[in-house]
């Protein structure tokens, strides 16, 4: 482990999920609140404020539990935050997830239009997120978050979404997920090798210099904006029985078919990077910390070891050659699993619905979440990919391809479906615990 130093961030002012990794395994819950009257949202921001678990201290042994919150743009407006501050917002996060989704690529089943309701009707205001080890604990948060809202009639709870880790670690397509996360200057914590550079913290917390060298536009007052950052919040259906039917069909052996999965992903389900596991999986590199993340694309210009397509390559290039600059693209991924496994070796859906919880945490919206969903996952042009979409997420209708580099001729797949449908999702904006005192102060 490596302890990334930098200019000190106020670490006992940002909320613990930008910067403190969740347990594992872990149970939780997202509570979706509504607003009626804005006193009573004010008051509940005050009560939380004191409630909120703060980034201090936070590579201690992980807490039992975490508790955050984050208000959408509407959720500001009903709060009554002044107008000249709403408007120092940026746009993308005013319009709100569900305007953007044809940019987004939530067209078709996972157009807002199919969305679960309350999502991008303007009545999601306030989300809690608990996290914690074990049901005991979350017990503990959720009844801390129950007498928040305590004799609050004017704070409705409109949705909710439980989520555990599966008994695999794995997510429901079978893969272990958020291995790799940008490490950030300041946070004084220890991270794994690898995964490219340290990056400097604007990238993820609003009021320090960015990774151009400049501070992120923050939203005004700098007594709201300090310290906080936005979040995605994305509610993700894994279409898993379409998905292993997919390999199957495309695949003449068992052996076969888990290297078409790896091939997709650019790691095996076990997490072991494909560059230094080429041929197969590797369980013990796939859980050891050290290794697991310590690689990057040079030795592979050609894609031959790991595609260029792979979901993990297009989301992080690192040091591949793309036009532009990799590291202001970074995201912080912070996501969850949902709903139950599907039996291993089904092949027809059950109905259930299971997926994950996609949250990623970024300073700026538009070139860190938004660039890498619309450029990088639903166009394959920055690799010189034309057309093609990322297998795995991207908002393909049936006649996408994914094409893997090998010798002597490159394989194309076609008929690629769509494996993952939004069922929902909105942006948030995370206040640090002295904004959320300043809004409960907006009334007096
Ligand atoms: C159901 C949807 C998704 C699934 C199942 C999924 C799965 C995975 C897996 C298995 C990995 C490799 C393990 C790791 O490095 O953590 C990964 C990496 C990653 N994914 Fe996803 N993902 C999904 C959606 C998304 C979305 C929507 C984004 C962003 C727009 C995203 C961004 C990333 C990033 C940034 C990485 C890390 C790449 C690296 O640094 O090497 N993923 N994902």
């Amino acid at each position: 482990m490596t302890t990334v130093e930098g200019p000190p961030l106020q670490l006992d002012d940002i909320q613990g999920i930008v910067l403190r990794t969740r347990p594992s395994p872990y149970v939780g819950t997202y509570i979706l609140l509504r607003v009626d009257d804005p006193g009573a949202g004010r008051e509940l921001m005050g009560r939380l404020a004191g409630l909120v678990d703060s980034a201090a201290n936070w590579w201690q042994p992980p807490l039992p539990a975490l508790l955050n919150v984050a208000v959408t743009y509407r959720g500001l407006e009903v709060l009554q935050v002044p107008q000249a501050s709403l408007n120092s917002f940026p746009e993308e996060f005013r319009q709100g997830m569900a305007a953007r989704a044809e940019f987004l690529g939530d067209t078709g089943e996972s157009a807002p239009a199919h969305w679960e309701p309350p999502f991008g009707t303007g009545q999601v205001h306030i989300v809690l997120s608990l996290i914690a080890a074990d049901q005991e604990s979350l017990a503990v948060v959720l009844e801390r978050a129950r007498q928040a809202r305590t004799q609050l009639p004017g704070v409705q709870v409109v949705y909710r979404q439980d989520l555990y880790q599966l008994a695999s670690g794995r997510t429901s397509f079978g893969y272990k997920d958020g291995i790799s996360n940008p490490a950030v200057q300041g946070s004084g914590a220890a991270y794994p090798p690898g995964g490219g550079p340290t990056l400097k913290a604007g990238e993820f917390v609003l009021g320090y210099p960015d990774e151009t060298g400049n501070l992120p536009p923050m939203p005004q007052p700098a007594a709201l904006g300090r310290n906080g950052t936005f979040v995605v919040w994305r509610k993700l259906h894994t279409r898993v029985a379409a998905f292993r039917r997919y390999l199957r069909d495309n695949a003449k052996s068992p052996e076969e078919e888990s290297l078409l999965a790896a091939k997709i992903v650019g790691r095996w389900p076990s997490g072991a990077p494909l560059i230094l596991a080429p041929e197969s999986d590797d369980p013990d590199l796939g859980a050891d910390e050290q290794r697991n993340n310590n690689f990057d694309y040079a030795s592979d210009p050609r894609g031959t070891v790991c595609p260029h397509g792979a979901h993990a390559r297009r989301a992080n290039p690192r040091d591949s050659e793309i036009i532009g600059d990799v590291d202001l693209h970074r995201l912080i991924r912070r996501s969850t699993s949902y709903g139950p496994p599907l039996p291993a070796g089904t092949l027809d859906d059950d109905g259930a619905d299971r997926g994950i919880v996609f949250i990623a945490v970024n300073a700026h919206l538009d070139r860190q979440f938004e660039f890498v969903k619309s450029q990088w996952f639903n166009d394959g042009n920055f690799t010189g990919l034309d057309v093609e979409k990322d297998l795995l997420t991207g908002d393909n209708d049936g006649s996408g391809i994914f094409t893997i580099p090998q010798h002597p001729v490159r394989r194309r797949l076609h008929g690629v479906e769509r494996f993952v449908t939004t069922r929902g999702g909105e942006y948030f904006f995370l206040p640090s615990l002295s904004a959320l005192h300043w809004m409960a102060g907006l009334g007096s």
